[in-house]
């Protein structure tokens, strides 16, 4: 990799970072286009974040993604933030904008829902509108997964997390800003659901348990994970033995890299090149 004095930073701020494929992703993408970037994973602690943003500023960065568990937080520490990214009430894409004069500032985005989208129509040739979709977890990825499919024109809904109490504000809000859309707090009690989401960290270590109990699971058309390592999580295999479509997180991650790489550089993302530096970085091949 080239660098020299002119070389711009992008990066990504999480904790724990040690395990991010993103580097990887979005530095091939930057050789491929003879870009003077790269990307850095940076491990911010929780209380560091408002600082570690100030120096991203000060520092004339290009931006940064951010990850768990920073999304949420970092809305509030935005100087602006954009109307999707609003709405989601979540942050992954920190765009640094320079000012003539005055300091840069910091604008929040979020190419997450976007990934979402992106991810069941390459994966399941699926869209949102009109179907009946549960989302496990009501955490910064539920929340957007949630918000998204609202946005997207679901019919229906049914919101599952271990603490019940925030899936239920995740409800409120949702029946607040899209009334046509039914929502219910809890899994469906029968009928077929067209998608289920997971977007809770439960499938990430092999002892964990499986998010949701698997006599359930044949009544979903579709299940995606949005975990990806491991590709095949006991909720997919379960579910891809019970004969429902499955796919895992890895083509959202791509699509909401590619995104942030094409916020950040007015450019076109080699998206192929992005999925394969991914895969290669995650599967090892
Ligand atoms: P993220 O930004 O990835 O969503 P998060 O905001 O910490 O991270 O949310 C993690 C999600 O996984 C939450 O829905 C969490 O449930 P709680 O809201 O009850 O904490 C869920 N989760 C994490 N560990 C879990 C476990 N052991 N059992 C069930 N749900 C779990």
């Amino acid at each position: 990799m080239h660098m020299d004095g002119e070389t711009r930073v992008c990066g990504v701020f999480g904790d724990p970072i040690r395990h991010t494929a993103s580097p990887q992703m979005h530095n091939a993408a930057y050789e491929h286009l003879g870009l003077n970037w790269c990307y850095l994973p940076f491990r911010v602690n929780p209380a560091n974040l408002d600082a570690s943003l100030r120096g991203v500023r000060e520092m004339n960065f290009v931006g940064v993604n951010l990850t768990v568990p920073h999304k949420i937080f970092a809305v509030a520490l935005m100087d602006e933030v954009e109307p999707t990214a609003r709405r989601l009430g979540v942050v992954n894409t920190v765009v640094v904008k320079a000012r003539r004069r005055g300091t840069a500032k910091l604008v929040g985005h979020n190419t997450d829902g976007y990934g979402l989208v992106m991810a069941l129509t390459e994966d399941f040739r699926l869209t949102l509108k009109g179907k009946r979709v549960m989302v496990l977890g009501a955490g910064g990825a539920g929340r957007a997964a949630t918000i998204q499919c609202a946005m997207e024109g679901v019919a229906e809904l049914f919101l599952v997390n271990r603490t019940i109490s925030k899936a239920e504000e995740l409800a409120r809000d949702v029946q607040n800003d899209y009334p046509k859309v039914r929502v219910t707090v809890g899994a469906p009690r029968s009928g077929r659901v067209d998608l289920l989401i997971n977007a809770t960290s439960l499938g990430l270590h092999a002892d964990d348990p499986k998010p949701i109990c698997c006599d359930q699971i044949g009544m979903f058309a579709h299940v995606f994970d949005m975990i990806y390592r491991p590709a095949e999580t006991k909720l997919l295999r379960e579910a891809r033995r019970a004969g429902c479509k499955t796919a895992n997180g890895l083509s959202m991650l791509l699509h909401q890299g590619a995104k942030a790489f094409e916020i950040w550089s007015g450019k076109k993302a080699p998206v192929e090149v992005m999925r394969k530096a991914l895969h290669k970085a995650v599967y090892g091949k």
